[in-house]
């Protein structure tokens, strides 16, 4: 059993000043013992084409060896008409070939989604849920995580505003280890 879990996080923003990537931040650096966030770039990466599939290109390959080496994978993502950004699509796509050799199989995911709307990306949350489904990544399902109104979380470092934001945020990271530590595979 792995101590901690190594826990790789995807955000959904390519934008320097993402709220998602300030949430990923903060995440990172209140997160139980247990379990070790660290986020993966996915801004990188080529567009996914079945025609490069038997030879994919080496940001391609890479993106695929990092994620394996992880136990288990946290998505922050904002919504982008609905639905889940086309960056975030991208590098699931990527790493879900070539067939039959997905990096995602099997790793324990858990989903969090951010916005500064009232509803918190309820849309690409649940989109996202879809694509787990068929990649075979057993989902936290609770606490559900929309994060609304996330344009006033922030203080001016990057720190959580609100003691119930980071209340709310200690009982999903508490769950979602807990979910590791019951769906992660067993090394090797
Ligand atoms: C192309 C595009 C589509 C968007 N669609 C939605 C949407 O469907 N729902 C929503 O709540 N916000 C939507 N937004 C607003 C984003 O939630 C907002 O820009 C947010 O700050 C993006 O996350 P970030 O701060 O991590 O970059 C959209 C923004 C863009 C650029």
């Amino acid at each position: 059993m792995p101590n901690p879990y190594n826990v790789a996080v995807l955000v959904g923003s390519l934008r320097k000043e993402s709220l998602n990537r300030k949430l990923a931040k903060a995440l990172i650096a209140m997160a139980p013992d247990s379990i070790k966030l660290e986020i993966v770039e996915i801004g990188h990466l080529p567009l996914f084409n079945a025609d490069h599939e038997k030879d994919p290109p080496a940001a391609s390959r890479e993106f695929k060896a990092k994620i394996e080496s992880f136990d288990a994978v946290l998505f922050v993502t904002p919504e982008y008409n609905r639905s889940v950004p086309g960056a975030l699509k991208n590098a699931i796509d990527v790493g879900s070939r070539p067939y039959g050799k997905s990096s995602w199989s099997g790793k324990p995911a858990g989903v969090i989604s951010v916005s500064p709307g009232a509803i918190g990306g309820f849309g690409a949350n649940h989109h996202l849920r879809q694509s787990l489904v068929f990649l075979n990544m057993p989902a936290l399902q609770q606490p559900e995580a929309y994060v609304g109104g996330a344009g006033d979380l922030f203080d001016e470092s990057g720190g959580l505003k609100k003691p119930e934001t980071k209340k709310f945020l200690d009982s999903f990271l508490a769950a979602f280890a807990a979910w590791i530590e019951r769906t992660a595979k067993a090394p090797g």
